[in-house]
């Protein structure tokens, strides 16, 4: 296996922080350069390939797209959701059909996931979605402007279950910072997981978070809300026997 801190199918170049104006909380994550994921090869189905070479021209962006001005790009002006890590796209395509009257976001490494949101979403002709195949670290610290966001989603983020592997957790303090910045003030975060240490984590790293509010009116998490579908990862818990957890922490300031 290739040394998990290379990631070398990623276009992106490196930023040195000295490039950047963001905070101390940006460029944390840029010096470390940990990423929460290692990119899986696979075969790409005729979906996947057409949703890529048919669709990702008008619902793709780009890191040098620039900043993202989500009324620009849209249309309109609506409530903005932005989602990390959708996998093959499947609740993040039932959210964006089942609320209509709200623009979408997601970003997503995992190139065939992106290829059969792309294409499934293309088909169906869907205009409040836009997807970023790209680091969502980079897409955070290059385009999301702050104050943006009304809901921001991570579902089922990787465990990385091994104790040397946490540092690769994507909800760390920076990075829950940044989120903090690009939610607009009473904007929520939701975050699920199926395994337990996690959502632990999670709860532990968000409730020590400055500027953040737990929704829950008992304990910390929350029952699933509507709002978010049952996803694959969810239902293959639910086989395996685990529990899934919610959290829903609202901005403050
Ligand atoms: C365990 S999967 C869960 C997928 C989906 N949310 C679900 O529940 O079925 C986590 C996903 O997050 C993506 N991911 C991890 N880190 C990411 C990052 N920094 N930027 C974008 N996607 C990321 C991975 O590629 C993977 O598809």
């Amino acid at each position: 296996m290739s040394d998990l801190n290379e990631n070398p199918a990623s276009t992106n170049s490196a930023i040195k922080p000295s490039e950047n104006k963001h905070d101390r909380a940006d460029d944390a994550i840029h010096e470390k350069r940990i990423r929460s994921f290692v990119l899986r090869q696979g075969r790409m189905t005729g979906l996947q390939q057409r949703g890529i070479s048919e669709y990702l021209p008008k619902l793709g962006l780009t890191l040098e797209d620039g900043a993202f001005d989500a009324t620009q790009v849209f249309g309109r002006k609506a409530p903005l959701v932005v989602e990390v890590g959708f996998g093959m796209g499947g609740s993040l395509l039932e959210q964006v059909q089942a609320m209509p009257d709200h623009n979408f976001v997601g970003i997503e490494v995992h190139l065939p996931g992106v290829g059969k949101l792309l294409g499934e979403a293309g088909d169906l002709g869907v205009d409040n979605l836009k997807v970023y195949h790209e680091d969502a670290v980079e897409v955070f610290n290059q385009c999301i402007p702050d104050n943006s966001i009304d809901l921001f989603q991570l579902f089922f983020p990787d465990p990385w279950h091994k104790k040397k592997h946490h540092k690769r957790r994507i909800v760390q303090p920076p990075f829950v910072e940044v989120i903090r910045k690009k939610l607009k003030i009473g904007g929520r975060f939701h975050l699920a997981t199926d395994w337990e240490a996690y959502a632990e984590h999670m709860r532990d790293v968000m409730n020590n978070a400055a500027g953040y509010e737990n929704t829950a009116t008992q304990g910390d998490f929350v029952p699933r809300p509507e709002s978010r579908p049952l996803t694959k990862f969810e239902l293959r818990g639910e086989r395996l026997g685990h529990g899934v957890w919610d959290l829903i922490y609202r901005r403050t300031n």
